[in-house]
């Protein structure tokens, strides 16, 4: 696990900017496993002008997206499909066919969820996932105690979670949908590449748990300790909490210059 203390999180966004870039260049067929909520807000703006200098062609690129809510209405502005319509997809040459996300209106969640894994395989596995992590430790909406193995399959928020994305539906938690469709950590764990983004206080908590404490499944996101590619990519508060805070930058200080990817 590679822990980069920037400053701030425009920086964050930038420096993960550029991985996506050089992946995407490399490989123009990319599969890439994507997140919503406020942390890759900045790094998606960043993609875009990307695209629009032409920079990065995402024109062959295959996206999966790690979750969805349960019970929201086809083209209901907090679906995660429409975040990701309005905060990327519509904004780059993206061919949306090549675009999945778990539908949280489907008649046999089961079969669905199963079929979600089958596609990420079908299409040659993950390359690159990116995630947030919840103030709980989550990752895509695998909760504390969520299998560490687990694959794509419904959860049931946490009242944490149900409070921290009230904001998103006029500030109400009771019309935050009590379910969620989401990537399961085994699913996410199979993925080539790891970056995990992290941003403010309320966050550090949850950092510190996942990078320097034992692996939990109270606390999903410590899971990443057991993968070999990952990249924690947390401004200044985020990491406050970071025991070895100090540690972690020395080494970025010293990374090779052929290793400076990040
Ligand atoms: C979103 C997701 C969640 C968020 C996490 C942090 O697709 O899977 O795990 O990454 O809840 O949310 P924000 O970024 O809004 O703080």
């Amino acid at each position: 696990m590679e822990v980069i203390i920037v400053n701030n999180a425009e920086l964050a966004a930038k420096k993960a900017a550029l991985i996506y870039k050089r992946l995407i260049n490399e490989k123009p067929t990319a599969v890439l496993g994507l997140a919503t909520g406020s942390t890759p807000l900045k790094l998606y703006s960043e993609l875009v002008k990307m695209y629009e200098n032409s920079e990065i062609d995402f024109s062959r690129v295959t996206t999966f997206n790690l979750d969805e809510y349960v019970g929201l209405p086809e083209g209901d502005k907090n679906s995660y499909r429409f975040f990701m319509d309005e905060n990327l997809f519509d904004k780059i040459n993206i061919d949306k066919k090549k675009t999945h996300l778990p539908s949280g209106n489907v008649d046999d969640v089961n079969e669905h969820c199963a079929e979600y894994d089958a596609k990420i395989k079908h299409a040659g596995g993950i390359d690159l996932q990116l995630l947030g992590i919840g103030a709980d430790g989550h990752i895509g909406f695998n909760e504390p105690t969520s299998s560490l193995t687990s694959k794509t399959r419904i959860k049931t928020l946490t009242k944490q979670t149900i409070a921290d994305n009230a904001r998103f539906f006029g500030g109400d938690p009771e019309k935050v949908p009590t379910h969620a469709i989401t990537m399961g950590i085994g699913s996410i764990m199979e993925s080539n590449m790891v970056i995990l983004l992290a941003f403010g206080k309320n966050k550090a908590g949850a950092i510190k748990a996942a990078v320097e404490g034992p692996v939990s499944a109270m606390v999903p996101a410590s899971i990443l300790q057991m993968h070999p590619n990952v990249k924690v990519i947390v401004d200044l508060d985020a990491a406050s909490e970071l025991e070895l805070r100090q540690y972690y930058q020395w080494v970025y200080e010293r990374k090779p210059d052929w290793q400076k990817d990040a």
